[in-house]
Formats: C-alpha cells, structure tokens, sequence
C-alpha cells in the first residue's frame, strides 16, 4: 500500500462521475494522490449506482476483490457511498456480508465526507451514515476535474418524476435546482481556467426552475430564469466553445428550448431525448406523461429548426405487459425517428419501485430477443447517419489518446460521435477542424485538416 493515496470507482450516470470529482478534490485537498491501481490505495470509494440490477452486482463483484487487500494492510480504508446506499436493503447486506467496510454515506451527505472520513482514521471506528432526506445544496465544495477541456455543471439535483421503473427518485431525492448565480459563477470560473466544453447536467434539466431551491420545504424564486433562460444566460459566457445539457424529458422540452438550438452560438446540435418505449399504453404505464405523438410532434420541431440535430435517445424493452403489439411500436418509431445512436436496455425489476410490483413480468428470454430486434434496427439508422458524415470536415474538440489504437487521439464532434485520428499531443483540449475519411457504424477516422 502507498501512504496517502486514493482511487475512486465510478459506477453509474453523470451525477455519480460528478459527485466523484467532488470527493476527489477533497482528499487532494487533504494531501493525497490518485494512483491507478486501487489494492495498493490508501483509500478506495467505490461510487455505485442502483439503475439496473447488474451496476449492483458489478459492485459486489468489485467490493469483493478488496477484502484480500483491507485484510492484509489494516490502514486501507475502503468507503462506499452513491445511489446503492440509499437503500435499506443495501446497507442490511453490506453490514451482514461485508462487515469490513469501513465508510457508508449517501447521496445526501457527500459534503460530509471529510468529517465522516477523519472520523473513521482518527478512531479506527467503522461508520454507516446515510441521510435519508437532501438538505439545502451545499456550494464550492472543492472539485478535482477529470479533464481541463470538458467540465460537468449540476443544475438541479434529484428527480421528481417517478417513472414506474426506475429507483432515481428513491436514491436522489426531491429535485433541487441551482440557484443560477451559483451556475453562472462555476461556469465562468471554468471557462477562465481554460475549459472549452460545459454540460449542463440535471435527470431532467427541462424542469429547471420549477423546484425550490433546496428541496419542497423551501422557496422557489417566480423570478429565476427557466431551462431555457438558463441556457441562453450561460451560452453568452464570454470564451465558452461549446455547450451541451442532459437529460431532457419530452414532457417538459418548451418550444422556446427548441429554439435555442437555432439562437445559442455555443449549444452543440446534439440532443439526448429519452423515449422508453414506442406504445401509448406503455407509456402510460411507465408514467412518462406523453404519448408516441407528441414525442414524433418534438422530433420534427427540433429538425424544422435545426435540420441537423444529432437524436439520441434511452429504450427499455420488456417493461412488465409489454405485448409483441407494444414492441412493434417501439420497433416503429425508432424506425421513422432514424436515431443517431441509442442506449438500449432490458427491464431491469428495481426494488421499491411501482413497476416491481406489477403482475405481468415478461420473461427473460422474450426482453431478450426484443433487444436484438430492437438493437437491428438502432444500429441500420446509427450507420446511415455514419455513412453520411463520409468526407465531411467537423470541428472535433481532441480528448486524449485513443482506446482502441494508442498512437492515434480521439475527439469528439458537436453531435457527439468519436473520432479517431493521427494528431500530436499537443492538440489535446483543443477543437480542430477534421476530415472524415473512413466513416463505419460505430466510429469514424479522420485527418487534420490544418493545425490552425
Ligand atoms: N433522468 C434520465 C436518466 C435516468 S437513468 C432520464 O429520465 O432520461 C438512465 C436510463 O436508464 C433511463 O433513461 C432508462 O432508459 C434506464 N433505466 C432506468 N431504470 C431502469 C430499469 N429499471 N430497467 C432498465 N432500464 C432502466
Ligand atoms: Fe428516472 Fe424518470 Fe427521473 Fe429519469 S425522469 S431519473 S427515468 S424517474
Ligand atoms: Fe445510477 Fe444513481 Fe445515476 S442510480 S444512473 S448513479 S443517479
């Protein structure tokens, strides 16, 4: 073990790698390192998400993997906190199976995390605390970035909305939304120290404003700005390259949003509109509050007033009643919506959430085989739309070495898709202009055009 490090594991969305930047920039702020290999941490977190049940079991299995380490160095201190801690049945088993650990927290009390950590080194005590309500939202808690170029904003905290399926509304509580001078300030501040891309990020950043600051017991301001005010505020940041906002919910996507996407010098033509499902009856069941039309209604606007928007969207297949009829209707819009690209996902049943409960599950080997038929259908639309990107030159803002190929840089471009590319280090954090020359279903290659 190396005195004085860490290593931070992160399941789950946008909020968890967020929250890990959080609790980073913590223990830097109290003299330890990151280093990659996490048995021969100081301390490991593990930041875990609950969205679908094999996030939980892929924890376990990484939980599992540290008990040789904690056992044969007893200064390790493994913590585990996230979404998973939200829930009673969780913290019944980590105390029956895992009684080892030596830190839980929550969602709730991250900016706890410090004083529950010296709590644990200083007394060698074990500690189990998980609020279960949010609190007013703590500001300027320290941050270490993963990268320089590209920063996460949290808008608004929690999700209100309670889709029959899923456990976020459990796990994160009563949506909060940022005050907006809080936003505007670390947007600034992030822009200042060279950050050229910001995502404004929220489970559903259309409500943004319609909550109280800090939860239902406090007060909301009829003045503040709504999404879309929000958003033009932040796109005038003086030196700010590129803009981008997750997740956006049908029910709440005003027009005056969709007309950002022709007002915003900086918002990326990019836009990640979840559906779910293609049937009526579905929808309904799931809690979704719109209906297949109104959804197809929302895609055409955003294409009438911005031709080339890159869709992508989140279907679950096999949410329980769903008939072979219901199917054909996801199957039908994903067809007559040609998606850019799409997170496709089998119903997983979420303890405490309505959906558990219903008596119509659908067998394993039906979700199955509707995924295939599902994924066929994603994937013909994603490489057309790939195909057409063919010799076309893109601004793509260079994020690091590529995954696949180590001597090549990958990059980004404004709808979202990756690109690979021969180009020296130095451009790394920069947007530079790239012709596409081989265009394949899942990536695309590119070369300079020029270096500016
Ligand atoms: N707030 C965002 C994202 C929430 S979680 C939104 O509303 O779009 C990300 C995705 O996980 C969801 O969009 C949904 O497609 C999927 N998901 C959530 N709960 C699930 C469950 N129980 N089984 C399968 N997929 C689920
Ligand atoms: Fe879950 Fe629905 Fe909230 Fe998204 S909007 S986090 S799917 S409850
Ligand atoms: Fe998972 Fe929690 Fe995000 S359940 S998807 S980490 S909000």
């Amino acid at each position: 073990m190396t005195e004085k490090t860490y290593h931070i594991v992160t399941f789950g969305c946008q909020m968890n790698e967020r929250d890990s930047e959080t609790l980073a920039g913590m223990l830097e702020a109290q003299g330890y390192s990151r280093i990659e290999e996490k048995k021969d941490a100081q301390v490991v977190l593990l930041n875990t998400c609950s969205v679908r049940e094999n996030a939980d079991k892929r924890f376990f299995g990484v939980l599992g993997q540290l008990k040789h380490a904690h056992e044969a160095d007893p200064r390790m201190v493994v913590g585990v906190c996230g979404c998973m801690m939200q829930q009673q049945h969780i913290i019944d088993e980590l105390k029956k199976r895992y009684p080892w650990v030596d830190l839980v927290f929550g969602t709730h009390n991250i900016a706890d995390f410090p004083k529950l950590f010296s709590a644990v080194t200083e007394q060698k005590s074990h500690i189990i605390e998980v609020l279960e309500n949010a609190g007013e939202i703590v500001e300027d808690l320290p941050a270490k970035r993963e990268y320089p170029f590209k920063a996460y904003v949290n808008i608004t905290y929690g999700c209100n909305n309670f889709c029959t399926y899923c456990i976020v509304p459990y796990t994160r509580g009563r949506e909060r939304s940022r005050r907006p001078e809080e936003i505007i300030k670390e947007v600034r501040g992030l822009v200042e120290s060279g950050c050229k891309e910001i995502t404004l990020l929220g489970q559903n950043v259309n409500s943004y404003g319609n909550t109280s600051y800090c939860g239902s017991y406090c007060y909301k301001d009829e003045n503040g700005p709504d999404f879309a005010g929000l958003l033009r505020q932040v796109d005038a940041i003086e030196g700010l390259e590129r803009l981008r906002f997750m997740t956006s919910h049908p029910k709440d996507l005003s027009e005056d949003l969709i007309q950002c996407f022709a007002d915003c010098k900086h918002l990326c033509r990019a836009i990640h509109l979840p559906v779910q499902c293609g049937s009526n009856e579905i929808l309904r069941r799931m809690n979704r509050r719109y209906t297949r039309e109104q959804y197809l209604e929302l895609i055409d606007r955003l294409r009438a007033v911005c031709p080339e928007i890159a869709i992508s969207t989140d279907i679950i297949v096999g949410f329980p009643g769903e008939t072979e009829k219901d199917f054909l209707d996801t199957l039908d819009l994903a067809d007559r919506v040609k998606y850019d690209s799409a997170f496709t996902f089998i119903y997983s049943v979420r303890k405490g959430t309505p959906a558990a409960d219903y008596p119509d599950q659908v067998p394993e080997e039906v979700k199955h085989e509707r995924l295939i038929r599902l994924t066929e259908v994603i994937h013909r639309h994603q490489e057309a739309k790939s195909l057409a990107l063919q010799d076309a030159v893109l601004p793509v803002l260079i994020e690091g070495p590529s995954k696949t190929d180590k001597t090549m840089l990958t990059g980004r471009t404004e709808g979202g898709k990756t690109v690979d590319l021969p180009a020296p280090a130095e451009l790394i954090g920069q947007i530079v202009p790239v012709r596409i020359t081989k265009a394949q279903t899942f990536s695309l290659y590119g070369e300079l055009l020029c270096t500016r």
